[in-house]
C-alpha cells in the first residue's frame, strides 16, 4: 500500500513521447539543419511576396478542370486558362484530391506531368507538390493495391501489418506520380459512434503508437526522396475523435490531462519518427477551432513537441472559420486568423482568392513576413526533401510491381490476421466443406465489394460499385470458389420469406450483415443499432434451425445484442479490403486459424458506450454492484480454431526503482491440434494513484505464432516510465506504489520504489 508521503515524483518529460520535450540534435543533425537552412534561406531570398503566398495555397484538382467544382466534366479534361491562372500567375504551390473518383496511371501521368509543366512556366519555378488521400493503398488509382482499412489492420494486433500497407502504398502513389499521402489517422477511436472510427487504430494509445509508427516508417522509410517513398501526414491534430455528440466535426471538450494522456502521445510518437506533415482538426476543441488555435499550433506542436514539418489545414476550414465556427467575419480575416496561428499550407480548397487576400493582409501588416517565410521555408524544405526540384514528375515506366500479386497477397494476409471470431459456439467453425451440401449465402453485405473495402475507395464515399476492380471478390463470390457454385445459393436478405425457404433447403446458413460504406459526415448516424431489417433477417433464419454463421462487415460496431444468442458463429471484419473475400471463406472452412482481436471495445447498449481503460466509478452498476461494466465483447478478445494455454507468470524482481526496470514472462502453450497465432496483451493496473487510476491500461503485446503442443515463452520488460500519467499538475509522473499484472487469466504485483 503505498502513501501519498512517498509517492515518487517521476517527472518524465525527457523520456516519455507525450509531453514537452528540447529538441535534441547530434552533430551531423546540426550540420544537416544548418546547410538545409541555409538553402532555404537561399532559396527564400529570391522569392516574391506572390511566389511565398502561393506557395502557402493547396487547392483542388477541380479548380484547373472543365467543368465546374465538384461537378467536372468527363473525361477529365483540363481547363488551359485556369491551368495557367491558378499555376503561374497564382504561383499556387500545391495541388489535391482527384475531382471526384480515382484515375488510371496513365491518367495521373497526364495529370502530374501537365501541372509540372506549367509549374515550371512560372519565374520560380518551384515544383507542385501534390497531395492525395491514400489512406488504405492508393485508393486514388485505379486498380492499385487496396488493404484493410486502419481499424482492420489494427484487429491483426501486427505493426508490420501497418508497415507493409504503407509501404505498398508509398510504392503505389509514386508510382501515380504522387509524393504526399494524407494519412495515417493517428486520432484515437474512443467513441464507437463517430463516422471515421474505422479510420483509427482503435482506442488504445500504446497499440495505437505501435501501428502509427509504424506506417509512418513504412510511408517513409530512411529518406522520403526515394523513389519509392512519400511523405506522410498525421491527422487530424488535434482533439478530433470524440465529439460529445459522436458525429464528424462537432464540438469537442478534452481536459489538459486527458489530452496529454490519450490524444498527444500518438502524434508525437509520430513526430520522433520524423513524420513530415501534419493535417489540423476540423473542429472546435473547448470552444476554439483549431484551425486559429495558437496555443496548439505553435506552443504545443512547435515549441513542446518539436514538429518542424509543415502543418496543412483540413478541407475549407479556414473558410469554415467564418461559415461555421463564426470567429471570423470573414474569408479575409480567418486567413488572418489561421496563418497567425501557424498553419503553413491552406487545403483552400476551391477558392482563388486565398494568395491574393493573404498578400493583402502582409502587405498590410496584419500578418508578419516572418510567419510566411516560416512556414514557405518549411514547404520548401519539403518538397526539396521529397526530390522534386531534381524530378518533379517520375518515371512512370519504374513501377513494374503496381498492382502486383506480389502486392496483393500481403493485402490478403493482412485481411486474414484482420478477422476476428467473436464467438463459436461448438466449435460451429469451420466449416467442414466436404461433408455440408447446400450453402445459403444471405444478407446485404454478401455480394460487394464496396463494402469490403469501405469509405475511400476509388471515390471519397467509396459507394459505387462502378469503381469496383475487376476480378475481385465479393464474400459471395469466395464461397462460391471454395465450396463449389452448385452448392451455394444467394439472396440478398431483403425478401425474409424467400430467404427462410432458402434456408429451409440449406445445410447452413452464412448471413452476412453490417454497413455501407461512408466516411465523414454522410456517415453520421442517430442510432449505433443495427437496422432493425437486418436484425428481422437473423431472427427470421432462427425458425429454419440451420446453424446460422454472422459475419459483421462495417466500420463501427454496430450493435446487435438483440440477436446475439442466435448465430452458432460470429465473426467481424472492420473493412478488411479488396482481398478480404478469399481471406475470409479460408477462415469459414478452415484453411486458415483466426488471429484478430477486436482493438475496441463492442459494446452491448447504445447507452453504454465505454472503452476498457474506464474508471473504477465506471464500474458502479445501479444494483449498487461493480458490475457496471458490459460491453458485448472486451477490447482485446478474438477466438482461435485452437486453445492457448497461460501459465507461469513471473518478474524478474518484486521492486522496481525509479531508474529500474522489470521483466515480466509468461508461458504461452497452444494446447489444440492446430498452429495458431495468439496476441499476448500485458495489461497492468496502478493501484493507487493521486489521479483516479484506470482498471488496466495495455502496457505491452505480442502476437506469437505456436506450434500445437508448443509452449512459448513472451517477455515484456517494462519501465517506471511505462507506467506514468498525467497527473494533477498535468505532468507526466510514476507514483510509487503496488501494480497489478494481468496477462490472460494470470495475475501478478510488483512495486515501484
Ligand atoms: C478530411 C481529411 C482529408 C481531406 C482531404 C477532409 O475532409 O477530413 O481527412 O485528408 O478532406 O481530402
Amino acid at each position: 500500500m503505498k502513501t501519498f508521503q512517498f509517492l515518487l515524483m517521476v517527472v518524465i518529460s525527457l523520456a516519455i513521447t507525450a509531453c514537452a520535450k528540447p529538441v535534441v540534435t547530434d552533430a551531423t543533425s546540426q550540420v544537416k539543419s544548418s546547410m538545409e537552412s541555409s538553402w532555404v534561406d537561399e532559396k527564400l531570398a529570391t522569392l516574391s511576396l506572390e511566389d511565398k503566398v502561393g506557395e502557402m495555397t493547396q487547392l483542388s484538382i477541380d479548380v484547373l478542370a472543365e467543368g465546374q467544382p465538384y461537378n467536372l466534366v468527363e473525361p477529365f479534361t483540363f481547363n488551359e486558362e485556369k491551368l495557367k491562372n491558378v499555376l503561374v500567375d497564382l504561383r499556387v504551390g500545391s495541388i489535391l484530391n482527384c475531382g471526384g473518383h480515382a484515375y488510371t496511371r496513365d491518367e495521373w501521368k497526364h495529370i502530374i506531368t501537365t501541372i509540372q509543366e506549367y509549374a515550371m512556366m512560372k519565374e520560380s519555378k518551384i515544383p507542385v507538390i501534390y497531395g492525395i488521400d491514400a489512406i488504405h493503398g492508393t485508393n486514388y488509382t485505379m486498380e492499385s493495391t487496396l488493404f484493410p482499412q486502419e481499424l482492420s489492420t489494427a484487429c491483426t494486433w501486427d505493426p508490420e501489418f501497418a508497415r507493409q500497407c504503407a509501404e505498398v502504398t508509398a510504392y503505389e502513389t509514386r508510382a501515380s506520380g504522387i509524393p504526399w499521402s494524407f494519412s495515417p489517422v493517428l486520432d484515437a477511436g474512443r467513441d464507437a459512434r463517430w463516422p471515421r472510427l474505422w479510420e483509427t487504430y482503435g482506442e488504445d494509445i500504446h497499440l495505437i503508437k505501435k501501428m502509427g509508427v509504424a506506417y509512418v516508417e513504412g510511408l517513409q522509410g530512411d529518406n522520403i526522396g526515394a523513389t519509392d517513398k512519400v511523405a506522410c501526414t498525421m491527422k487530424h491534430f488535434l482533439g478530433y475523435s470524440t465529439p460529445m455528440r459522436g458525429k464528424d466535426r462537432m464540438p469537442v471538450y478534452i481536459h489538459e490531462r486527458q489530452l496529454k494522456e490519450y490524444v498527444i502521445p500518438p502524434f508525437q510518437a509520430a513526430v520522433d519518427a520524423g513524420a513530415n506533415s501534419i493535417m489540423i482538426c476540423s473542429g472546435e476543441m473547448n470552444g476554439i477551432p483549431v484551425h486559429a488555435d495558437e496555443k496548439i499550433l505553435k506552443d504545443l506542436l512547435r515549441d513542446e513537441m518539436g514538429f518542424t514539418g509543415v502543418a496543412v489545414t483540413d478541407w475549407e476550414d479556414i473558410g469554415y472559420l467564418v461559415s461555421r465556427h463564426r470567429v471570423a467575419k470573414d474569408f479575409k480575416e480567418a486567413i488572418g486568423q489561421a496563418i497567425n496561428a501557424g498553419i503553413d499550407m491552406a487545403m483552400v480548397p476551391m477558392d482563388t482568392k486565398f494568395p491574393v487576400l493573404l498578400k493583402e493582409l502582409v502587405e498590410e501588416g496584419v500578418v508578419p513576413m516572418s510567419r510566411i517565410d516560416e512556414s514557405v521555408g518549411r514547404i520548401l524544405q519539403m518538397k526539396k526533401d521529397l526530390g522534386l526540384f531534381e524530378n518533379p514528375v517520375p518515371d512512370f515506366n519504374a513501377y513494374d510491381k503496381f498492382a502486383s500479386d506480389e502486392f496483393a497477397q500481403m493485402s490478403y494476409e493482412a485481411a486474414k490476421e484482420s478477422m476476428v471470431l467473436l464467438e463459436n459456439k461448438n466449435n460451429a467453425l469451420p466449416l467442414d466443406g466436404s461433408t455440408l451440401g447446400n450453402i445459403l449465402v444471405t444478407g446485404p453485405n454478401a455480394n460487394t465489394l464496396t463494402c469490403l473495402n469501405g469509405g475511400w475507395t476509388r471515390t471519397w464515399q467509396g459507394t459505387d460499385p462502378k469503381w469496383d476492380t475487376p476480378g475481385k471478390w465479393s464474400i459471395l463470390d469466395a464461397i462460391k470458389a471454395e465450396h463449389g457454385e452448385a452448392n451455394v445459393t444467394y439472396t440478398d436478405g431483403s425478401d425474409i420469406g424467400n430467404t427462410k425457404s432458402s434456408a429451409a433447403n440449406a445445410d447452413a446458413v452464412i448471413v452476412v450483415l453490417g454497413e455501407t460504406p461512408y466516411t465523414e459526415k454522410p456517415g453520421d448516424i442517430d442510432d449505433i443499432t443495427l437496422p432493425q431489417d437486418q436484425l428481422d433477417l437473423v431472427k427470421g433464419l432462427k425458425d429454419e434451425g440451420k446453424p446460422i454463421i454472422l459475419i459483421m462487415i462495417e466500420g463501427r460496431p454496430r450493435l446487435i445484442n438483440d440477436i446475439v444468442d442466435i448465430p452458432d458463429a460470429i465473426m467481424v471484419g472492420f473493412l478488411p479490403g479488396e482481398e478480404s473475400a478469399r481471406a475470409i471463406s479460408d477462415i469459414l472452412f478452415g484453411k486458415a486459424n483466426p488471429s484478430g482481436k477486436l482493438p475496441i471495445t463492442y459494446p452491448k447498449f447504445p447507452n453504454d458506450i465505454i472503452t476498457y481503460d474506464h474508471k473504477g466509478t465506471d464500474l458502479a452498476h445501479r444494483d449498487f454492484s461493480m458490475n457496471g461494466f458490459n460491453p458485448q465483447w472486451e477490447f482485446g478478445h478474438g477466438l482461435s480454431y485452437t486453445t492457448f494455454d497461460y501459465s507461469n507468470l513471473r518478474m524478474s524482481q518484486e521492486k522496481i526503482t525509479s531508474n529500474g526496470s522489470i521483466t515480466i514472462q509468461v508461458d504461452v502453450t497452444n494446447n489444440g491440434t492446430r498452429k495458431g497465432k495468439e496476441v499476448v496483451q500485458l495489461y497492468i493496473a496502478d493501484k493507487v494513484a493521486s489521479v483516479t487510476p484506470c482498471v488496466k491500461r495495455l502496457r505491452g503485446f505480442d502476437k506469437v505464432a505456436i506450434a500445437p503442443g508448443a509452449t512459448e515463452t513472451v517477455s515484456f520488460t517494462i519501465t517506471p516510465q511505462d507506467l506514468a500519467f498525467v497527473g494533477r499538475e498535468n505532468e507526466w509522473i510514476t507514483e510509487a506504489g503496488e501494480f497489478e499484472v494481468m496477462i490472460g487469466d494470470l495475475k501478478g504485483m510488483f512495486e515501484v520504489e
